[in-house]
């Protein structure tokens, strides 16, 4: 690792309209495939250390690292069995402060992942509840319940996990006989906490300050949408269709339940007495805008991801659409918008934008599906629509990966896969594993230089050696150094503070707008338009002679 510039991040306490949020790219890591400096094939925080400067040089403003607390990792992670330690896998708290300095030692911003609507069933608490028995105070941390039925053998209410099968386990109790039902959203390992119980309250808290004692610059909440259940817990049946984080639907009891919002109230009071304008972002995936600026109304959480414009379609009206109502929805109530096209838990956006068959989110592509991407349209897409993205106003978030232009990896063996939505349904949803396969840092390097070993938890396809970073870094033409060129002139032209203007008369396959002193224009059609006048600042592909060519988009500045 190079000597670090000393360039500390501004922690003072922010002038408000001016925090480092409302602006930033942020760039998400997946620890466990981002580079692995203890050889066992799994990514660390030591990993992340030593390429900081690989990120640094990318140009982004801050770091959101998924969960590296301590847990059994039956979801990768986002099954946490001490929220306040950092997971052997990943090494040590020691560790976890060293990247944290060396991160602010370059002016980058970190943030960490909190998941509070479930814990490892390998938890203190959970471990507890099972041994204390039904009524006590150590089961009122959970929902457990008794089962329906003569028996008690039905379980509490028909509601089923997010990664498929019944959302309710019976335990055995400690007398040897079946006994109540816990509640588990996701995977059976991870059961609900009950958040109108104050101890859980108090002891969210407690985390929230361990990690800003430590300096962290914020927390990315799972499942922000999800906390708080419906009174009685009724019954309800999804739509089959939907996405298997349920955003998309209306009445659903177990999200975006009013009451839910009082605890990030309680939240923003916490980061409140803390310096350096830290920041809570929401996952809580809401059908619109409007319904998901709720989750950054003044007094609570700072951002939120939009998944809304994450799941539109590559099509210049819809963008257009989606755009107008986030500016819109929330600005309404004072937050910046965010922008993200991909993350850990979706298909990468160098596949999904050449999808030709519906693909609801969780449900993953492999080698049986229908409607496979064609991957020189995919990356085409992927790279205007980033282009796109970078040139708005807001904050917006990259998932590790996406500034190599890598595609999902589609042709894992069954063998190989490990995300729980796959065992759950019994592999008809093949999951989330194809986003997650490690990244290719050199071409010749064992594991493509992720690990020295050569393992890799996941294996990585052969194609990615000519996609690996340092063979990017040496072509102008890459996708590495179209991020790169986007980001340094997103952050020189001040884009992230900038106003949008929509710009009219174009072909109704263009997208076409002004932020500052740039103009946007996206060709989202199968034809080639006319290219604007102005200076070509970057352009996420070849363009004509004075033709935009299709799926392309470019940067135009007056000077
Ligand atoms: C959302 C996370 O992003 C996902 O990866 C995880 O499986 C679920 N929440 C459950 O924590």
């Amino acid at each position: 690792m190079t000597s670090p510039d000393i360039e500390l991040a501004d922690t003072s306490t922010a002038v408000p309209g001016a925090e480092w949020w409302r602006t930033a790219v942020i760039y998400q890591i997946y620890p466990r495939s981002f580079s692995d400096s203890s050889g066992d094939g799994i990514g660390d925080l030591p990993g992340i250390t030593s390429r900081l400067d690989d990120l640094r040089s990318l140009g982004v403003d801050a770091l959101w690292l998924s969960p590296f607390q301590r847990s059994p990792q039956k979801d990768a992670g986002y099954d946490v069995s001490d929220y306040c330690d950092v997971d052997p896998l990943f090494g040590t708290l020691a560790d976890f402060d060293e990247l944290l300095d060396q991160a602010h030692r370059r002016g980058i911003r970190l943030i960490v992942d909190l998941v509070p609507n479930h814990s490892s069933d390998q938890h203190r608490w959970f471990q507890e509840a099972l041994a204390a028995g039904p009524g006590s105070r150590e089961r009122a941390r959970y929902l457990f319940r008794d089962g329906r039925g003569l028996d008690g053998d039905v379980p509490p209410n028909n509601w089923e996990s997010i990664f498929g099968g019944p959302a309710w386990t019976r335990v055995v109790e400690a007398d040897g006989s079946l006994g109540q039902w816990y509640l588990h959203l996701f995977d059976s390992s991870q059961p609900d906490f009950d958040w109108s119980n104050e101890e859980v309250r108090e002891e969210f808290r407690r985390i929230l300050r361990f990690w800003l004692d430590r300096g962290v610059d914020g927390f990315r909440v799972d499942v922000a949408h999800g906390l708080i259940k419906a009174e009685g817990l009724p019954d309800y049946s999804p739509d089959p269709e939907g996405g298997s984080m349920g955003g998309d639907e209306e009445g659903v009891p177990y999200w975006g339940q009013p009451g839910v919002h009082e605890v990030y109230r309680d939240w923003h009071a916490v980061l409140a007495e803390y310096d350096g304008d830290r920041a809570l972002c929401a996952e809580a995936w809401r059908p619109t805008p409007e319904e998901t600026a709720l989750w950054v109304r003044p007094d609570e959480m700072h951002q939120a991801f939009n998944f809304p414009y994450l799941e539109t379609e590559w099509d210049a009206a819809a963008l257009r659409d989606v755009i107008t109502e986030s500016l819109r929805a929330f600005g309404s109530v004072g937050a910046p918008s965010t922008w993200v096209l991909s993350n850990h838990d979706v298909v990468r956006h160098a596949s999904r934008l050449a999808l030709t068959a519906e693909n609801p989110q969780g449900h993953g592509i492999g080698p049986k599906s229908v409607g496979k991407p064609i991957a020189d349209v995919g990356l085409r897409r992927a790279r205007a629509a980033t282009t796109v993205m970078l040139g708005l106003p807001g904050s917006a978030y990259l998932y590790q990966g996406e500034e190599l232009g890598l595609p999902e990896v589609i042709d894992l063996d069954d063998d190989t896969r490990q995300d729980p939505t796959w065992f759950r349904t019994g592999g008809e949803r093949y999951g989330r594993d194809g986003c997650r396969v490690p990244l290719p840092w050199s071409s010749d390097a064992p594991a493509y230089g992720f690990s020295a070993t050569g393992e890799s938890w996941l294996p990585q396809p052969a194609e990615w050696a000519t996609l690996a970073r340092e063979v990017q870094a040496e072509d102008e033409a890459s996708t590495l150094s179209l991020y790169r060129a986007l980001l340094a002139a997103r952050r020189a032209r001040h884009l992230g503070e900038g106003t949008l203007e929509w710009l009219d008369g174009f072909d109704a396959q263009v997208l076409a707008f002004r932020n500052g002193n740039v103009t946007v224009v996206a060709n989202t059609g199968s034809t080639p338009v006319a290219l604007p006048d102005g200076i070509v600042i970057a352009a996420s592909g070849p363009l004509g002679r004075a033709t935009i060519p299709a799926d392309t988009a470019v940067w135009l500045a007056d000077d």
